[in-house]
Parts: structure tokens; sequence; C-alpha cells
């Protein structure tokens, strides 16, 4: 029987270090996380993301019911990221989740494309007590940012996040921490240093490079020859030293490491086994709009549908069932087999 999150000291920033030292095909605690893809709708063709290539599932926003049957049977979870591969904006029942799991001091955030952060979005989500909110712009001008996300949008995304970041500071809100990402690609690594300008122009205090994750086929821009940190050249070593000036200089957080989360390290100490340094397994739950649990975040990136990354279902299992299942220890949390054979990513 695995201990209950609420008996451990999580730090929900830092969550990814709630694991057991010895980690075992049986985690020993509940998990600390859950990923929620609140919908797997979008209104952007990203070149690198999976959902613009294939249709994972029937599109659909998580419901309400299913919403608080995953999260009532973990209460005290530390963590829970309201964002999978879909737009969450895009879902009129997001600030009451929110709401609803801010209640309980859960610790709660969602990426976000930006486009629909309007006034009224603005001030609900501020009202909804959101811890962050991160804004996926890839880019520091818009011809690039076309080349990457696909619709001629950046001019009104940087502004939305503009009027969103002036909103907090009139109503002397601490949060959401709002912060900007790039995707680490060889077409947008020399825009660092002016996009943290940019997030300097526009009070954005906190900037983030996140590890490009490439598809096995190689779809649009997630190529393997395009993933920075594979092939981290002098130029691209000096452009990501100058974007850490700039950012000392504007007192700008900036994380360069390339993880969206530091378990998910760039310098691998394992070469052999890379993904034996992922603690996803015994740290976090992901569950798709329909209530499929897969392993992390990562799983959609296979592009080969979801059936050898199925965990279990929530419409049918108690989320204890799934987290120490046969599934979950057979294919996630074998030490030997690789469980992300199918990803072309280096977890
Ligand atoms: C799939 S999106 C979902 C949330 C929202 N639609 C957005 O774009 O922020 C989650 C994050 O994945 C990033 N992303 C998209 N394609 C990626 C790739 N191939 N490798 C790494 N991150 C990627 C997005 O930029 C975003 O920050
Ligand atoms: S990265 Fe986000 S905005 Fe872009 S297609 Fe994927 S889900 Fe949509």
């Amino acid at each position: 029987m695995s201990a209950p999150a609420a008996e451990r000291d999580v730090d929900p920033r830092r969550y990814f270090e709630a694991v057991e030292r010895d980690r075992d095909e049986v985690a020993g605690s509940d998990p600390v996380c859950l990923y929620l893809e609140t919908t797997n709708r979008c209104n952007l063709p990203c070149t690198t993301c999976p959902r613009t290539f294939e249709e994972l599932e029937p599109a659909a926003n998580m419901s309400w019911d299913l919403f608080r049957s995953i999260v009532d049977q973990y209460p005290n979870i530390a963590r829970v990221v309201l964002h999978g591969v879909g737009e969450p904006l895009m879902v009129p029942n997001l600030p009451r989740m929110i709401r609803y799991l801010k209640a309980r001091g859960t610790y709660v955030l969602f990426n976000t494309n930006g486009t629909l952060l309007n006034e009224r979005r603005g001030r609900d989500l501020i009202a909804s007590g959101l811890d962050e909110l991160r804004v996926s712009l890839d880019a520091a001008e818009a011809q690039t940012f076309k080349a990457v996300r696909g619709k001629d949008v950046f001019d009104r995304i940087v502004e939305n996040v503009r009027q969103f970041c002036a909103l907090q500071r009139a109503l002397a809100a601490d949060a959401p921490r709002v912060s900007l990402w790039l995707t680490g690609l060889k077409e947008t690594i020399g825009q660092l240093p002016a996009f943290i300008d940019l997030a300097d122009a526009i009070d954005v205090r906190e900037v983030h490079l996140q590890r490009l994750v490439y598809f096995p086929d190689g779809q649009g821009l997630a190529r393997a020859e395009q993933a920075l940190f594979e092939h981290l050249d002098e130029r691209e070593e000096a452009l990501i030293r100058e974007a850490e000036t700039r950012a000392a200089e504007h007192g700008i957080l900036f994380d360069a490491s390339g993880a969206t989360e530091p378990g998910t390290s760039l310098r691998r100490a394992d070469e052999q086994r890379p993904w034996s340094l992922c603690t996803r397994p015994w740290t976090l739950m992901y569950f798709t709009a329909h209530g499929r649990a897969l392993p992390c975040c990562i799983a959609p990136f296979s592009m080969r549908g979801y059936d050898a990354f199925t965990l279990g279902e929530a419409t049918q299992q108690s989320l204890r069932e799934i987290w120490n299942g046969e599934s979950y220890s057979r294919c996630a949390r074998s030490g030997t087999a690789n469980p992300t054979e199918n990803f072309a990513m280096s977890c």
C-alpha cells in the first residue's frame, strides 16, 4: 500500500525530487503530481506538436465529472498541471477547475499558447488563484513565430501577455507567476537574447528554454537534427551565454537547462540507459481528456497511437489500482526495459 502524498513534505515546484531512493516496480508512495489534459482541442497548428499531425483521441474537453472523479481520489496532491496536448484556455470550466483545486491547497499551473488570453479570462485566472501561467511563445518576432507555431498571431499574443501583466500589477496580484517559453530549435536559438529583451519589455520576469521532443518519423520541425541540445555548437553556446547575461541585467530568472522539468537532465549520466534517470513513473500520473492513463506528457509525442502506452482507464479503475497495477510496474517502472523505446526523445 503506498503512502499518501500528504504524509510527505513535497515542494510542488520541485515535486520530481519526491521519489523514493530505491525505486521499485511498485511505488511506495502516491503520486505527487497529476497532469490533466483538460482538452485535446487547439486553435494553432504548431509544427513541433503531435496534435498537428495526428488525432490521438477524438476531440474533447475533459468533463467536469471526470475531472472531479480523478482529483477527488488524491485530495492532498501537491501539484496539478492542467494541460496535455491541447489549449487549456479553450476550456470553459478551466477557472472552476483551478478554484476547486486551490480550495484544497494544490499548486496549479498550465501552459498556454496565449491566443485567448483576453481581459475577461485574465481576470478569471487571477481570481481563481492560479499559481503559474506559462506562455509558449517560441520566437521573438512574428516571422519565426509563424514558421514554428503555424499562424500569424505573434503580435496579438505579445499584446495579450503585456496586458495581462499590466492587469496583475494594477490589481497588485502576486499570482500567477508568468513565464515565457521557447522550445530549443535550430530555427529559434538565434532569437534567444531578443526573447529575453521581449520578456523584459512586457514585464515577464521568468524565461525558460525547453528541450525539443522530436518525433520518430521527423514530422514538421520536430526532427532530431533540429533539436538544439542534441548538437549544441559554439555559436549556440555563445547565444545561451548572451541570453544569460541579458537576463541578469534585466533581473529576469532564466532557466537555460532545456529541461521542462529538472528531472529531464540535458547531461545524461547514463548514456546506455538514459531513461533510468527519469522519475516520472514514481511521481506523476497523466490523464487524457477521455481518462486514459499515460506514463507522462511525452507519450503523445510517440505519434504511434496510445495502445502501447496505456496504463489504465480512470473511467473504469481507481487511480490507486492504476498506479500500482501490472501495466505501471511492467511498462513504466521496469529498470531494464526501455519504457520509452517508442519515443524519439531520450528521456
Ligand atoms: C503541447 S503544449 C499544450 C499547452 C498549450 N497549447 C501550449 O502550447 O502551451 C505544451 C508545451 O509543449 C511545447 N511543445 C510543443 N511541441 C514540442 C516539442 N516537439 N518538444 C518540446 N515541447 C513542445 C509547447 O510549446 C508547450 O509549451
Ligand atoms: S503546442 Fe500547444 S498551441 Fe501548439 S498545437 Fe500543440 S497544443 Fe496547440
